[in-house]
C-alpha cells in the first residue's frame, strides 16, 4: 500500500493473518549469482507458468520476528538462525543458497521500509517476517530450476495470549504421516506443508486446533505437532523434548531449552514414547508464531489424557516463557546475544 494509506491498527488486537505493508524485498539468482534486491509495492510476482515452484514443489520459507523492545529499538530475533535454516532446505531442494550477509541485509532493508508496521511495545504484537525461496526458472522435466527467487513479506502480528497462556487440546494424527524417518520432515520445504492441510482441516472440524504426529515408521514415538514441536516437562522437572529424524529443528525450542539449561533445569533431548505422555507434569508446542501453547489433553482414538492444569500454563513452562519473552523484549538482559538490531 501507498504511505499515504497508513492507518494505525489495532495492535493489540492484531491475532496472526495477513495483511498489507507498504512493500516487500524481492532477489533473483541468475548465471551464479544474486543480484541487488528491490522493493515492491504490490504484493505481486510476476512468475513463469513453468516454474519449478508451481510443479515440482521448489519451495522453502522462514518465519521470524521483529520486535519493538522497550527501550524503543527495533530488533530481530535470531535471524541468523532462520538463515542457516533456510540454506538447509535450499540444499535439500537444490536451489541456490543465500549468503546469510545478504539475507541479514534483506532483513533490515524490508523491516525499514516498513517501519510503520513494526508494533508498538507494550501491545505484545510485532512484526512477522517470512522469507521465501522459490525455483522460478521454468523446467517441464523433473529438474531444479536454474533461476530462483528470494523474497521477504513482513506483516504485523499480535499476540496469541491476552489473558495469559491458554491451554488447548490436541489430536494425534493416526491415518496420515507427516514425514518420512530419511524424508523433508527437518527441512522447511513448503511441500511439507501442503500434505499437512488435510490432517489439519480433519483435527479442526473435530475440535482440535493442533495436530500431533507420531514416528511414521512404528506410530510408537512422538515426532511434533503440525506446526510446532512437541515440548514437555517431566515429573522430575527436567525438559523433555523428542530426538528424531523427521522432526523440524525449532528455533523456539532451542532458545527455550537454553533457558531452560540456564534456569537449571536438566534438558533431555531423546526419542519419547507415546505412552509416556501420561507420565509428564506439562505439555506444549513450541514455534515462532506463538512461543508456548500448553496442551492439556491429548486424544488417540478412544484415549484421552489428560497433563497438567486445566487452566493456564503450568509453572515451569510459564517460567521458561517469561524468562524467554523478556529477552524478546529487550526487558532482561540479551544474555545469549540472540537480537540484532535492525
Ligand atoms: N515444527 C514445524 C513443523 C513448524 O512449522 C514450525 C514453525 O515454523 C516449528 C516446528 C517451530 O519452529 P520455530 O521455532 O523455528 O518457529
Ligand atoms: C510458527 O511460527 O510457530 C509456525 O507455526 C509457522 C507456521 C505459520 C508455518
Amino acid at each position: 500500500m501507498k504511505k499515504s494509506e497508513f492507518k494505525p491498527l489495532d495492535w493489540a488486537n492484531l491475532g496472526f493473518a495477513y495483511r498489507d505493508t507498504y512493500c516487500h524485498i524481492r532477489y533473483v539468482w541468475r548465471n551464479g549469482k544474486w543480484d541487488e534486491g528491490n522493493l515492491y509495492e504490490e504484493p505481486y510476482m510476476p512468475i513463469h507458468i513453468a516454474a519449478t515452484a508451481l510443479h515440482y514443489g521448489q519451495d522453502a520459507f522462514e518465519g521470524l520476528k521483529v520486535f519493538r523492545c522497550k527501550d524503543g529499538v527495533v530488533r530481530a530475533f535470531r535471524p541468523y538462525e532462520n538463515a542457516r535454516r533456510l540454506n538447509s532446505s535450499a540444499r535439500r531442494s537444490c536451489m541456490a543458497e543465500i549468503p546469510e550477509e545478504l539475507f541479514m541485509d534483506a532483513v533490515r532493508r524490508v523491516v525499514k521500509a516498513n517501519m510503520d508496521f513494526v508494533p508498538p511495545y507494550g501491545t505484545g504484537a510485532s512484526l512477522y517476517v517470512r522469507p521465501l525461496l522459490v525455483g522460478t526458472g521454468p523446467q517441464i522435466g523433473v529438474n531444479a530450476a536454474d533461476e530462483f527467487t528470494f523474497l521477504i513479506l513482513v506483516t504485523p502480528v499480535g499476540a496469541y495470549y491476552k489473558g495469559g497462556l491458554t491451554p488447548v487440546r490436541a489430536i494425534v494424527v493416526e491415518d496420515f504421516d507427516r514425514a518420512a524417518p530419511k524424508g523433508t520432515g527437518t527441512v522447511k520445504m513448503g511441500g511439507n506443508y501442503g500434505a499437512s492441510l488435510l490432517p489439519h482441516k480433519i483435527a479442526h472440524d473435530k475440535g482440535f486446533p493442533v495436530d500431533l504426529y507420531l514416528d511414521s515408521a512404528e506410530h510408537k514415538y512422538i515426532d511434533e505437532f503440525g506446526t510446532s514441536n512437541f515440548i514437555a516437562i517431566d515429573k522430575k522437572g527436567a525438559y523433555v523434548t523428542p530426538k528424531s529424524t523427521s522432526v523440524l529443528p525449532s528455533i523456539t525450542n532451542n532458545g527455550l531449552r537454553t533457558v531452560a539449561q540456564h534456569l537449571g533445569m536438566p534438558v533431555e533431548v531423546r526419542p519419547v514414547r507415546f505412552d509416556e505422555i501420561a507420565d509428564f507434569a506439562e505439555i506444549a508446542a513450541c514455534g515462532t508464531a506463538v512461543v508456548i501453547t500448553p496442551v492439556n489433553e491429548i486424544v488417540r482414538g478412544e484415549q484421552v489424557i489428560q497433563v497438567g492444569p486445566r487452566e493456564g500454563c503450568g509453572p515451569t513452562l510459564q517460567k521458561i516463557y517469561n524468562a524467554y519473552t523478556a529477552i524478546q523484549w529487550g526487558e532482561a538482559k540479551d544474555e545469549f546475544n540472540w537480537l540484532v538490531d535492525i
